[in-house]
């Protein structure tokens, strides 16, 4: 095993864009006067799902819903490992995880919407209640997402969270990804851009 390059550079920037607009968004919730840096922080999240779901069809291998996205029997069957100290090491995300974030990239989708919705006064006080309610459910996943970063890390003695700033992980040669993807990454902080500038207009 060595340390091959796992996380190409949109999922790197994608995720940290998603993690700082998510909590930018919780922090500027419920504040009259920071509506448009809520709706800027939360049209940034919109962005970064709306490319995510292309690249986990385009992307590199392990950026791919294929490549992560198991079966429910594979999921429990790693938590149950890891209970019992036998979770396989994972070189992209593990099965469990890899539900944890396609619910994450959903939420971050649908709490966007609503807000939106709620912004441009569609749908009256049902959008804005369902607003405040995906983005709790939300919160309660990022957490246990957070927990699950920290036992991954201990039960395989990685440091999950550096590998999601530097792309390597352990792994074999040949699960390694040729390239960074720069160019895919530059456009992505465009398009995020855009999401917010467009979602809270
Ligand atoms: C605060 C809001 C956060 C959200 C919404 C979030 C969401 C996500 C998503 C969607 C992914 C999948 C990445 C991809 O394949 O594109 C992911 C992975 C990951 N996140 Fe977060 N994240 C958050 C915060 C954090 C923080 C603060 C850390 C570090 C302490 C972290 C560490 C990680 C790691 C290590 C992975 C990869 C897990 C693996 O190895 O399978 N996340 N996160
Ligand atoms: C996806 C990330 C988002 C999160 C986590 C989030 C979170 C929240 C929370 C927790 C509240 C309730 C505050 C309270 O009254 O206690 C709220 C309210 C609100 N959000 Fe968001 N939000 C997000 C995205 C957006 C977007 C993209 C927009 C608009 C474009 C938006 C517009 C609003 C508005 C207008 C309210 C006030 C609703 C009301 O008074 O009923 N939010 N948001």
């Amino acid at each position: 095993m060595n340390r091959i390059l796992v996380w190409d550079l949109p999922v790197r920037l994608g995720h940290w864009l998603l993690a700082g607009g998510f909590v930018l968004a919780w922090l500027t919730s419920e504040s009259e006067e920071l509506r448009l840096v809520h709706a800027l922080a939360g049209g940034a999240v919109v962005g970064v799902v709306l490319f995510r779901v292309v690249w986990g069809l385009v992307g590199t291998r392990h950026a791919r819903f294929a490549g992560f996205v198991r079966g429910p029997g594979a999921a429990f069957g790693y938590l149950r490992g890891l209970l019992t100290g036998r979770a396989p090491h994972a070189t992209g995300h593990n099965p469990a995880g890899g539900w944890a974030i396609v619910a994450l990239l959903a939420l971050g989708l649908l709490s966007g919407a609503t807000g939106w919705l709620t912004y441009n006064e569609i749908g009256g006080e049902v959008f804005g209640e369902l607003h405040e309610g995906l983005a709790t459910a939300m919160l309660v996943l990022v957490l246990l997402h957070l927990a699950g970063v920290v036992v991954g890390s201990l039960a395989h003695r990685e440091n999950l969270a550096r590998a999601m700033f530097t792309g390597l992980k352990r792994g074999t040669a040949d699960e390694a990804i040729l390239g960074a993807r720069p160019f895919a990454a530059i456009a992505l902080a465009g398009w995020v851009a855009l999401c917010a500038w467009w979602l809270a207009r």
